[in-house]
């Protein structure tokens, strides 16, 4: 909580700096390592973010998504080098048997279904930063941020990360928001946990370190922990690129918005069937759409574009996945969305 306060503060800070426009040395400190400058792109907007052939809001959305994927492939790493597949597509680690059998109870396919989510973030990231680069905008780099150890059981490669798996909290509602006929959040309803316990306290989605396989009821419980984190993080992915959609204003990052995006939907029914199997209710129920006068319809929700971004970094930082993360690295991401959020159609 203290890292948090300290990165939110921080973070003001840093825009209140920023936004002053002192001196283009301070800001490039600040900004030192985090954005790769592309050479066509230098010197021609000062001490922000380039954005090359792009506009500045489609660079700034494609920053965040950016970094939003490069987070999802640090966490589904640290699954898959424990109760995934590990070889040359996703390579790292050497497996957990004891935590992979702990998932095959949920369903026997798990550790395939882990290693195909994580190869997919791993494109995620590596296209939309090489898809920036291509238009000499900035790209974003979150290497000098891995710095938060993560478990030291037998699989894991052991490497510093970038997310914490370790003490999650995990808001479930979206299990609950999704059987609703009569709500839908952009209408300003409330929906309740489905698991309530997930939602207090910290709870470690893997085994920390050898400790955690003796006990094979805790040890189920972690995976049970992970099996509701799939869908949780999932269908926020699944939410996240249509609000940001919306304020996209060339037709191919528009493409590119439209085509990735789908594919966290499709993690997240993957990974609702799991969690959700005992009723055999996966599918969305329509719900009300942009007014309750209009019919239900079957849709994404919440797709509401306004603060998209800094909403999905709430999100994340509330589940605890970057406890442990220091103050620069939470007003880094802070400025990536603020950009992102400050991002208008067809305004360059
Ligand atoms: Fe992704
Ligand atoms: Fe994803």
């Amino acid at each position: 909580m203290k890292n948090l306060l300290n990165g939110l503060k921080s973070s003001i800070n840093r825009r209140s700096f920023m936004r002053k426009g002192l001196t283009a040395a301070g800001a490039a400190t600040l900004g030192a390592g985090l954005l790769t400058h592309s050479s066509s792109a230098l010197g021609q907007e000062g001490p922000e973010e380039h954005s090359g052939r792009l506009t500045k809001g489609d660079a700034a959305i494609l920053r965040f998504l950016a970094a939003a994927e490069i987070l999802e492939t640090d966490f589904w790493v640290q699954y898959n080098e424990l109760g995934g597949i590990q070889d040359s597509e996703v390579p790292g680690g050497s497996g957990n048997a004891a935590y992979t059998a702990a998932l095959a109870v949920l369903d026997e396919d798990m550790a395939q279904y882990i290693h195909d989510n994580t190869e997919d973030e791993f494109t995620h990231q590596n296209f939309i930063n090489a898809y920036l680069a291509s238009k000499g905008a900035d790209t974003v780099n979150l290497e000098q941020f891995r710095t938060v150890p993560g478990s030291s059981a037998t699989g894991s490669s052991g490497k510093l990360r970038l997310t914490n798996l370790m003490q999650l909290t995990l808001d479930t509602s979206w299990w609950t928001r999704y059987r609703s006929r009569t709500k839908n959040p952009d209408l300003g309803d409330t929906f309740p946990q489905a698991i309530p316990t997930l939602a207090v306290g910290q709870h470690t989605a893997i085994p920390r370190t050898d400790a955690d396989l003796n006990d094979p009821n805790f040890l189920q419980a972690i995976a049970n922990t992970a099996a509701f984190h799939f869908p949780t993080i999932e269908q926020g992915g699944n939410s996240l690129y249509p609000s940001l959609a919306q304020r996209v204003t060339h037709v191919e990052v528009l493409r590119v918005v439209l085509s990735i995006g789908p594919t966290e939907t499709a993690h997240f029914q993957t990974w609702h069937d799991k969690a959700g199997n005992q009723t055999n209710l996966i599918m969305p129920e329509p719900c009300p759409f942009l007014s309750r006068k209009l019919p239900v319809c079957s849709i994404i929700r919440p797709t509401e574009t306004k603060g998209a971004a800094k909403g999905a970094l709430n999100f994340l930082t509330a589940m605890g996945l970057f406890i442990g993360q220091s103050p620069e690295f939470f007003a880094f991401l802070r400025d990536l969305a603020e950009d992102a959020d400050e991002a208008r159609r067809g305004r360059r």
